[in-house]
């Protein structure tokens, strides 16, 4: 069975191609082009116009790398949800043309979903719990009585949101992430910020504002570094809470923030500690990716989860926990 999924819910429009075989995933093609803004946040609207315009590319791109003839794909999949309308109906409209032409049974996929799969397909993990960082997403994600639940999130804004604002303030380009951790390995004094952890869930904003003042004052590696340790703390210690309720003894990270290799480290000890085992995808599976799309859209085929077109509208906010999970 082979699958061509379509990501499209923010940043990246992407396409991946993957097959099932003897059970197990194998990715045949994953395209990905990211939507940059010149200056200031994502537009979705902009967003959206990028994705139109590499579509095709990326649609060539992905079927030549695959080896595969677009005639010999069983099923077509798309990111239905959650994310930004416009870039939602980007992905939605181009994956109805491809499943209408090629005459082919269509799949909407939970964005969120998609992170844990995809991570669950490449690594040996089984049943983790899953740490979603992404720009506008912030879960602690596992699988409860038949659906993926969310144990802990932000109460605010995306960790990757946050690093990525306080880049802007502090002139770096977008992506702001990935400068943020090459400066904090510089960092040598640690400078107290607001630490907001409530329950299972957490808040970046006032770190944000935090971080932003202290701008004028202090050094921007010494920021950066007490930044990342302190939201990374948080989220290493929600991500143990949910471990020790859900009594789970796996942990995996998805989401472009999961690239930090600081978060990995905090993760993988946290792990150690108490026994469990910490596994973490490829950063080309961490980002948001076509294949992790495919992958999911072809496990939903295959337990009949198939849609009619007009099931195929996009949902927003669609939620984790709507989604009945009848492939596992
Ligand atoms: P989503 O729709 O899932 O919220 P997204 O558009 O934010 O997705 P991703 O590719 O999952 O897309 O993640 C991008 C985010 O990851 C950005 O906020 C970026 O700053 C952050 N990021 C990337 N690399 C790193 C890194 N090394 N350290 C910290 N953050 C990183
Ligand atoms: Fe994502």
């Amino acid at each position: 069975m082979i699958c061509l999924g379509i990501e499209g819910t923010a940043h990246t429009i992407g396409i991946g191609i993957v097959v099932k075989e003897n059970g197990k995933c194998r990715v045949l093609a994953n395209v990905s082009r990211m939507y940059k803004p010149e200056k200031g946040g994502i537009h979705p609207r902009e967003a959206a116009n990028h994705h139109v315009k590499q579509f095709p590319y990326i649609l060539k791109e992905s079927i030549e790398k695959s080896g595969v003839a677009i005639e010999e794909i069983d099923v077509i999949a798309f990111s239905i949800g959650p994310g930004l309308g416009p870039c939602l109906r980007t992905a939605a409209t181009a994956a109805r043309s491809l499943a209408l032409l090629l005459k082919k049974p269509i799949v909407g996929v939970n964005h969120c979903i998609a992170h844990l799969e995809i991570g669950r397909a490449l690594t040996k993990c089984s049943d983790p719990v899953l740490l979603y960082v992404s720009g506008g997403n912030t879960q602690v994600i596992a699988f409860m009585a038949g659906r993926y639940r969310v144990f802990g999130e932000t109460l605010d804004i995306g960790i990757g949101n946050c690093l990525d604002k306080f880049g802007r303030e502090a002139g770096m380009p977008f992506p702001a992430g990935p400068i943020i951790e090459k400066k904090a390995k510089e960092g040598k004094k640690y400078i107290p910020l607001p630490y907001s952890v409530k329950g299972m869930d957490v808040a970046f904003s006032g770190i944000l504002t935090a971080a932003i003042h202290m701008l004028k004052k202090e050094n921007i590696e010494d920021i950066c570094y007490s930044l990342q340790e302190t939201c990374f703390s948080m989220l290493t210690e929600i991500t143990e809470r949910a471990m020790a309720h859900t009594e789970k003894e796996e942990v995996l990270l998805g989401g472009g923030v999961a690239c930090n290799k600081r978060l990995q480290e905090m993760v993988r000890i946290m792990a150690e500690e108490r026994g469990a085992k910490f596994f973490c995808p490829p950063n080309e599976f961490l980002v948001d990716n076509g294949a992790m799309i495919a992958w999911t859209g072809l496990l939903m085929y295959e337990s009949g989860m198939e849609m009619m077109m007009e099931e195929t509208k996009v949902r927003q906010n669609f939620r984790t926990d709507e989604v009945e999970v009848k492939w596992r």
